[in-house]
């Protein structure tokens, strides 16, 4: 079969890489991909939300498969664009993807069905905004309500900083139409930890937990970024929490939404804070993340398109999700000045040069005169399968440093939080 992976970054070149060992594969497409996934796939110049144009080449190529990377075409609507053409396609139907488009959305569903989260208030007036964090008079956090490439969110320690917030987002409108409105809730204190879920809108089958590393620097420090790595299993998700989380939240989640016609098909991830009183929602995400993607599927034995297929079928009961055993790492190599601004362009050395076992998972990457130069703030993500978590950061870190290119940055202690269990 043929399948197309909408999208170009880390997330995708894992989709890619898993979904190229499936033996019913023949060919992957990729739109528009990048310098890795251009060994896997022929990657395609249309970009990720560009309907018409993936449309076109769905019917071009005859693709028996397209499953969508990103947020943005799914809230787009892409996946209802293809299925009212007939083209089978993995992820979630524009309704169903507002659960990430709409953080005022999403919230509304976790107060309907009893979802543990932040307690909030929704706000499109400024005025009143700033008035009610004012009586909150403590720490709190502003989101915008729409897609705002992950930079939306802003954890306030004092008022002055979520006061700046509410000027930023509904005033100076930095993120346009997005911050039309915003939820004000209460800040979480714990561990952050990631699960993913594959459901087909009735069975919900979890994968493994995965912990994500936002801030750019070591120890949790400097501003957020789209993820510096991740690795899984988490083990701050001990059993017990993981059919909790299952059984609390994964579930009720996609039993509320098909109540609410909005049937939710694909992964549903919920980004989780483990405070004193059990797991809580800070958000919900309609697709794979980046970077829990890469370590997941490097765990992942089952053929991941026999999953996706069985979940399209609405055979996912059927569905018995094998993992690896041990750990895998994914450490992230960024660009100098990210999240800031960064330059592009720089070539990328010792790239053939990885231990057994390691891949290296390109994100922002392409080829300039046959060379592999960096093009984006997240450059690759050099992931370790092993026997244990210790292990695998033991191997990642060796893969880490056969790579250079001018002005790379990593974290230090991807992982390092799973020791302290
Ligand atoms: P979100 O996009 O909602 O996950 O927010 C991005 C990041 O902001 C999360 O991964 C957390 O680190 C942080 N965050 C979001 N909501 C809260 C909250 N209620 N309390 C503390 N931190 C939060
Ligand atoms: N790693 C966070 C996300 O994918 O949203």
């Amino acid at each position: 079969m043929k399948v197309l992976i909408v999208g170009g970054g880390g997330r995708e070149h894992a989709l890619a890489w898993k979904i190229s060992l499936s033996p019913r594969v023949k060919k992957i497409f990729c739109g528009p991909g990048n310098a890795g996934i251009a060994q896997l796939a022929e990657c395609v110049d249309i970009q990720d939300s560009n309907i018409p144009a993936i449309i076109n080449l769905v019917r071009r190529e005859k693709i028996d498969l397209t499953v969508v990377g990103p947020e943005v075409p799914l809230v787009a609507g892409l996946v209802d664009a293809l299925e009212k053409e007939g083209y089978p396609v993995f992820g979630p139907r524009q309704r169903a993807a507002e659960i990430e488009g709409s953080k005022v959305m999403a919230k509304e569903i976790m107060h309907r069905y009893g979802i543990p989260t932040a307690r909030y208030a929704v706000f499109d007036n400024a005025q009143q905004a700033k008035d009610y964090i004012k009586q909150l008079a403590g720490p709190c956090v502003v989101k915008a309500d729409g897609l705002a490439a992950g930079k939306g969110v802003i954890v306030a320690e004092d008022e002055q900083t979520a006061l700046a917030a509410v000027n930023d987002i509904m005033e100076n409108q930095i993120f346009g139409v997005a911050g039309r409105r915003v939820v004000v809730e209460e800040l979480l204190r714990g561990e952050e930890v990631s699960m993913l879920a594959f459901t087909d809108g009735e069975h919900v089958v979890p994968m493994l937990a995965a912990q994500d590393h936002k801030q750019v620097y070591d120890n949790d420090l400097g501003p957020n970024t789209g993820g510096m790595g991740a690795y899984a299993p988490a083990p701050v998700l001990t059993p017990e929490l993981r059919q909790q989380v299952l059984e609390n939240i994964m579930i009720p989640a996609v039993r509320g939404m098909a109540a609410e016609d909005r049937p939710y098909r694909g992964v549903l991830y919920a980004g989780l804070m483990m405070t004193d009183k059990g797991p809580q929602v800070l958000e919900f995400n309609a697709r794979f993340g980046d970077p829990e993607t890469q370590p997941l599927l490097m765990m992942l034995q089952s053929d991941l398109v026999d999953v996706m297929e069985a979940l399209l079928a609405g055979e996912l009961s059927k569905v018995d999700l094998r993992w690896y055993d041990g750990a895998s790492v994914c450490v992230v190599l960024a660009s100098g000045g990210y999240p800031g601004t960064y330059g592009k362009g720089e070539v990328i050395n010792g790239l053939a040069d990885l231990p057994e076992n390691v891949v290296a998972f390109h994100a922002g990457t392409t080829l300039k005169n046959g060379q592999v130069v960096t093009a984006g703030g997240r450059v690759l993500g050099i992931t370790a399968r092993a026997g244990g978590i210790p292990e695998a950061i033991e191997l990642a870190y060796q893969g880490v440093t056969r790579v250079k290119f001018s002005g790379m940055h990593y974290r230090k202690d991807i992982g390092k939080k799973a020791g302290n269990r």
